[in-house]
């Protein structure tokens, strides 16, 4: 059975990155989505409200896993028995950040593979900082995220 590990900062989780879930679904048989918890980066969301977002958005799809990391992604790679990486690239500034990150992580890890899907052109530009920046200064982001994490910002926010 052919398994990815898909990491992020997930906070919060976009349509963005559920385009690529739903691609990454495509590749392989199973998916683990694992949440980065670093303490020195400061979120707007906890780790265990990331997950149970992501949950939420993802539903019931047995083919998925929500977990959380943290330390180096390599690390967690080992630990999980996984050599293979799922990253979403949007506009070409992702591209030398993700060429970066992939040959440090193979530097890391011998043998170990990124696998690039394109986001759907439709979240190009969507992040998770600009979601968030736009949803703080009162803009609606309903169209760019799931309903619940879109109900999950409005509370957190105060909106
Ligand atoms: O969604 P993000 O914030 O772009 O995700 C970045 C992430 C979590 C994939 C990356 O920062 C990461 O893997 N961090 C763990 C530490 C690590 O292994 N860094 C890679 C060595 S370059």
């Amino acid at each position: 059975m052919s398994v990815a590990i898909y990491p992020g900062s997930f906070d919060p989780i976009t349509n963005g990155h559920l385009s690529i879930i739903k691609g990454g679904l495509v590749v392989v048989d199973r998916l683990i989505v694992a949440v980065l918890s670093n303490p020195k980066k400061q979120s707007l969301f906890s780790v265990q409200e990331r997950i149970d977002m992501i949950r939420e958005a993802v539903g019931s799809e047995p083919r998925i896993e929500v977990d959380s990391f943290d330390g180096l992604l390599v690390d967690y790679c080992r630990r999980k028995n996984v050599k293979v990486v799922l990253r979403g690239l949007r506009a070409v500034a992702d591209f030398e950040y993700e060429l970066q990150m992939a040959n440090m992580n193979r530097h890391l890890f011998e043998g170990m593979e990124t696998v690039f899907l394109m986001a759907n052109d439709a979240y190009f530009y969507v992040s998770s900082n600009i979601v968030k920046e736009a949803a703080s200064l009162g803009g609606d982001v309903s169209a760019l995220v799931p309903p619940n994490i879109n109900l999950r910002l409005s509370e957190k926010l105060g909106r």
